[in-house]
């Protein structure tokens, strides 16, 4: 069954892993054990790993079924952000299905065609359209509303690779896109204490530095995962009037839920 508890206030959340010490030490060991390799490409990265990626995903699929299942039921038109293969649209088409409602509109945005030409493969009935490209630039509205033209935006698995200070026009793109009353969706990696956030930033840095074909614009896969009430209080200033957070029954993991 899948975990789902909500509450405002973050200290009342379980702990975000069971075991913290072994969490750290296998986090730094397996840090160590990387900092050899030059970071990827962002979208190089998934390219290359297209083939088993829903396989290798299948690791998170509480995180999938959690979002899906609180995108409003009345939802008309959704923007995905980082949709990747599509596994939160997998998760509401079940919904939809099981509940006889209608799939909404859905427009997403990735900079991974490899993984978007296997989204459309797997919904060639839905209206889904993919925007290619960086969701730090791609207009997420469509001229001439412009603003306010979504019911919920979702996000899973996706945006922990930036640092709080990108994601703070990004949530405030976000919260621009969305309707009066909308939800931000927003399930991701975060950090379980302070040292995890440290330990990732400078494996970020030195990763980084180590591929000299990377430009300043460039983004690389490699997790920065923040604190969920560092992230929510971005949120918060992005414009979002409630920050939630949500457990999804995997380790590490949170749905924070901003509202409009
Ligand atoms: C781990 S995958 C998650 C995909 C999907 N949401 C899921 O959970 O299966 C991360 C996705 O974010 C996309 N992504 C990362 N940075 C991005 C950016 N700046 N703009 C658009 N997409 C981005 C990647 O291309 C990839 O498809």
């Amino acid at each position: 069954m899948n975990s789902n508890f909500i509450t405002k206030n973050y200290k009342e959340l379980p702990p975000l892993r069971a075991d913290l010490a072994k969490h750290l030490a296998d986090t730094r060991a397996w840090i160590e054990s990387q900092c050899v390799r030059p970071a990827e490409e962002m979208a190089s990265f998934f390219t290359v790993r297209e083939n088993g990626y829903d396989e290798h995903m299948g690791q998170f699929a509480p995180c999938y079924d959690v979002t899906a299942a609180q995108i409003p039921a009345d939802c008309r038109k959704l923007l995905d952000l980082g949709c990747g293969t599509g596994l939160e649209l997998d998760a509401l088409d079940r919904i939809c299905r099981a509940e006889g409602r209608a799939f909404p509109a859905v427009v997403g945005v990735d900079m991974t065609e490899a993984l978007v030409d296997q989204l459309y493969a797997k919904h060639p009935d839905k209206d889904i359209t993919v925007k290619l490209g960086s969701y730090f630039d791609v207009p997420f509205t469509t001229e001439p509303c412009g603003k306010e033209e979504f019911d919920c935006a979702v996000s899973v698995e996706s945006i922990h690779h930036f640092s709080l200070e990108e994601k703070l026009p990004l949530f405030r793109k976000v919260w621009e896109a969305l309707k009066p009353g909308g939800v931000f969706l927003q399930c991701d990696y975060f950090a379980c204490c302070e040292e995890e956030v440290e330990m990732n930033e400078e494996h970020w840095r030195i990763r980084r530095a180590m591929n000299s074909e990377i430009g300043e614009s460039d983004f690389v896969h490699i997790d920065r995962p923040k604190m969920a009430y560092d992230e929510a209080a971005v949120m918060e200033n992005a414009g979002f009037s409630e920050v939630l957070y949500c457990t999804v029954g995997v380790e590490g993991t949170l749905l924070l839920i901003g509202k409009k």
